[in-house]
């Protein structure tokens, strides 16, 4: 079968794709140098894809593993325990999994089991497509507290290749550049695994926005000369108060947001924001092989006997962030009173 081209959807770039009866995953992994897409027909083969990060960014997590309850339909409570402790922190999964249980449930309870594929598929579509007009809003929303000339700085991915398609934060650097709002986008390379530099440097190149590469710890010196107006990063999970949890060096970024006088924004869907979770110390963070840590480009980068710790996410307070870029408008602090009011007015779920 030939490779989809990326683009080819109707939702535009997605790296997410059903065909036939199986799931095309674009692998993260290789990129920038290899497109590969790889065939899943088994929901392992989805749980694999996930903690590899060959499908990574708390939304893409969440469709593909709604696609994997589709592939496990046969078996749904075992796709269900498989798929569910992949990623710990990003919430997109959990709210993914649990519409997926419900549905089976009603299906079940309407004696329609026989259907049960079919009826996951439909779910699965609609919730691919769901995300990108989620994206394509939080887009809209924020390029608004924008400015011509801005320069923003980015960290880790949060981009197209992080959702179903269109990203959050990177939904939010298009659309202002559109806009005529921006100037240039600073790209955290984000280790250990290079999601900045290998990723969003990929799809900035594509998007033909300027942007330039710094090493996470030029962070500070770059935004102490001046050299950056706004920040606008993504989340993995958003607490009820409001707390963050994002890639790792996430934080320190918002750190020297509020030294230096810069607005720090994230940009997630209302499906990011856990409700059930008080605050950022409830929120579990994943902690990855220490491998990761002391290889780098293929060789490995400390002495053998090395320990190291591979903290995924960090959690930024709900004190340090001056917005939250949703689905449904930018929410200021009180973070508390105002995702509560996000939610009443949506409707209560997610999307
Ligand atoms: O470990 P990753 O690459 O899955 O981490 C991704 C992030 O931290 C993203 O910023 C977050 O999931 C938001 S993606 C729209």
């Amino acid at each position: 079968m030939e490779a989809p081209k990326p683009g080819a959807t109707a939702e535009g770039f997605s790296p997410i794709r059903w065909s036939g009866d199986e799931l095309l995953l674009l692998d993260q992994t290789l990129l920038p140098e290899q497109e590969v897409w790889l065939t899943c027909s088994r929901p392992r083969d989805v749980a694999g894809a996930i903690r590899r990060l060959s499908v990574r960014g708390a939304p893409a997590i969440g469709v593909a593993a709604a696609y994997g309850l589709v592939l496990g339909a046969g078996d749904f409570d075992a796709a269900y325990n498989l798929l569910l402790p992949t990623r710990p922190t990003a919430v997109n999964l959990r709210w993914a999994l649990e519409q997926g249980r419900a549905l089976r449930d009603r299906c079940i309870e309407a004696g329609e089991a026989d259907e049960l594929r079919a009826r996951l598929l439909a779910w699965a579509r609609d919730l691919h497509r769901q995300d990108v007009e989620a994206n394509r809003r939080i887009g809209r929303f924020g390029r608004e507290l924008f400015e011509q000339g801005d320069r923003v700085l980015t960290h880790c991915n949060a981009g197209a290749l992080a959702t179903a398609g269109y990203g959050t934060a990177i939904g939010v650097v298009e659309a202002a550049w559109s806009a005529g709002r921006l100037a240039s986008v600073w790209v955290d390379e984000t280790r250990p695994l290079l999601q900045g530099s290998r990723l969003t440097t990929w799809e900035l190149s594509r998007l033909e926005i300027p942007h330039r590469l710094i090493t996470d710890n030029s962070a500070g010196a770059i935004i102490a000369r001046g050299w950056v107006q706004k920040i606008v990063v993504g989340a993995d999970r958003i607490a009820a108060n409001g707390d963050v949890a994002n890639k790792v060096g996430t934080y320190p970024v918002a750190v020297l947001a509020a030294r230096h006088g810069v607005p720090f924004y994230v940009a997630a869907p209302l499906s990011t924001i856990d409700r059930d979770t008080v605050s950022g110390a409830d929120i579990p963070i994943e902690e990855r092989d220490a491998d990761e840590v002391v290889h780098a480009f293929g060789k490995r980068i400390a002495p053998q006997d090395t320990e190291a710790l591979n903290l995924a996410f960090d959690v930024t307070p709900a004190e340090l962030v001056a917005a939250l870029i949703t689905d449904a408008g930018v929410l200021r602090p009180p973070y508390g009173e105002s995702i509560v009011a996000a939610f009443s007015e949506r409707g209560g779920s997610g999307h």
